[in-house]
């Protein structure tokens, strides 16, 4: 269980784990190209690890070192016919982006889950992956886990996703490397763009043009060294907290800055923070950077699609900001958050209103009444890291003590979170 007190400010320079989406695909991209590849500021978190978990059940040789990850890359077509289930754990990601590599290989692999990524609906991949020509069987109507694939032999598509989803697009796009021609995906509104990227940085032609990316079947990816910055998603929680909390100032060093990724940074400046960024970097296509983050006084917003893909998975922070913020904020065409390691919607909802917070749910967001005074509370996780976080954080706004339960999940993607965050809260 995480105790969390009340807190004045919050000061101090940190770094946060490697970022989760690039860490996935660089295992991945490395495990199928020619050669050995190192990857340094991997997100050494339970999802990223399922991934690491999942590779080397289909052969490949992964060294983890810790402050380097070292993968013999067997070429595209290494990988050997899993013995066991693949096991991705908590982790949507792995499961649909493997889906797309799996689709290519003339082979059979089950691929499993827990509890949560049971219930979560993999037909967006296996329709597409199916009109490939890939064998792709699941649970009920939604084909969820345990997922069966046989593939081989793929078949150029030309697919429009209904969702804006990068792990919908990205497996296609993995299946792609495997087709006969040009694959192309394009999607409702531009969601991450990490698998264009990573790609591209390990030599695959690839064309990004809007809401469209087609790539072109490769004969070898070359093995590549892949730098990963700091995971934005997870700096969020320490952004809104610095932007929230009286006379704070926090430097965050080295976290992505990918412009799919920065909608947190969007809706934080048009609310009234105050955000700098200092010392940007590229590196294999992405771009890093340090934020300095001071205290601001924050007024409501409205959220809705469009910049939605570009902060989904910051919702759950968002709501700790819009109920410390003056006035009311409206979050709309989050519907996808229903179907998340937890149905988010509910879980913030139910959460927060136990600790005093006025919010009303909608059937793709909610509204906040905004300068609510926060009472600690007992709160559960549903076993959902982000929601932990958003947790703890709000948290410090409250009267009194906060306890979250099953606190464990933080693990999936901030391992020392709570550590990190009683280094530079005062109280
Ligand atoms: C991810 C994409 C997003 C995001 C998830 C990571 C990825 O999911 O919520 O945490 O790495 O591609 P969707 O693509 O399903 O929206």
């Amino acid at each position: 269980m995480l105790i969390i007190n009340p807190a004045k400010t919050i000061r101090g320079e940190i770094t946060v784990p490697g970022d989760k989406s690039i860490s996935h695909r660089a295992v991945m991209l490395a495990a199928i190209s020619q050669g050995k590849s190192e990857i340094s500021g991997f997100l050494q978190g339970e999802d990223c690890l399922s991934t690491i978990a999942c590779f080397r059940k289909l052969g490949i040789e992964i060294n983890n070192r810790n402050e380097l990850i070292e993968v013999e890359g067997k070429g595209l077509y290494g990988l050997n016919e899993p013995s066991t289930a693949l096991d991705a754990g908590n982790s949507g990601t792995t499961m649909r982006l493997l889906s797309g590599i799996l689709a290519g290989q003339p082979f059979t692999s089950r691929l499993i889950g827990d509890s949560s990524l049971q219930h979560r609906p993999m037909n967006r991949v296996a329709t597409p992956l199916r009109l490939m020509g890939a064998e792709v069987s699941g649970v009920g109507e939604k084909c969820c886990a345990p997922l069966t694939i046989c593939g081989g032999n793929l078949i150029a598509i030309d697919w429009q996703s209904t969702v804006a989803s990068a792990q919908v697009k990205s497996a296609i796009l993995l299946a792609g490397l495997y087709a006969n021609g040009r694959t192309r995906v394009s999607e409702p509104v531009l969601s991450r763009d990490h698998t264009e990227r990573m790609l591209r940085a390990f030599g695959v032609d690839i064309l990004s043009a809007g809401v469209q990316a087609t790539i072109l079947a490769p004969k070898q990816l070359i093995a590549q060294k892949i730098v990963v910055p700091g995971d934005i998603s997870s700096a969020a929680f320490f952004l809104v907290a610095a932007a929230l909390l009286p006379n704070s100032e926090l430097i965050i060093r080295n976290v992505g800055l990918n412009p799919t990724r920065t909608g947190i940074i969007d809706v934080l400046r048009i609310m009234g923070a105050n955000i700098e960024f200092d010392n940007i970097t590229e590196n294999n296509a992405e771009i890093s950077g340090d934020i300095i983050v001071r205290t601001g006084k924050l007024q409501g917003v409205e959220i809705g699609i469009d910049i939605m893909p570009r902060l989904i998975d910051e919702i759950p922070i968002i709501a700790v900001l819009a109920m410390i913020a003056e006035g009311k904020t409206t979050i709309t065409g989050a519907q996808e958050l229903r179907v998340k390691e937890s149905d988010r919607i509910t879980a913030i909802v139910t959460a927060f209103r136990k600790m005093g917070a006025v919010i009303e749910e909608l059937p793709d967001g909610m509204i906040i009444q905004g300068g609510q005074k926060l009472h600690g509370a007992a709160i559960e996780s549903y076993h959902d890291h982000r929601i932990a976080m958003a947790a703890a954080i709000a948290g410090l706004f409250a009267d009194g003590q906060t306890s979250i339960d099953n606190d464990e999940c933080i693990d999936i993607s901030f391992p020392g979170f709570a550590e990190l965050l009683s280094k530079v809260v005062k109280s």
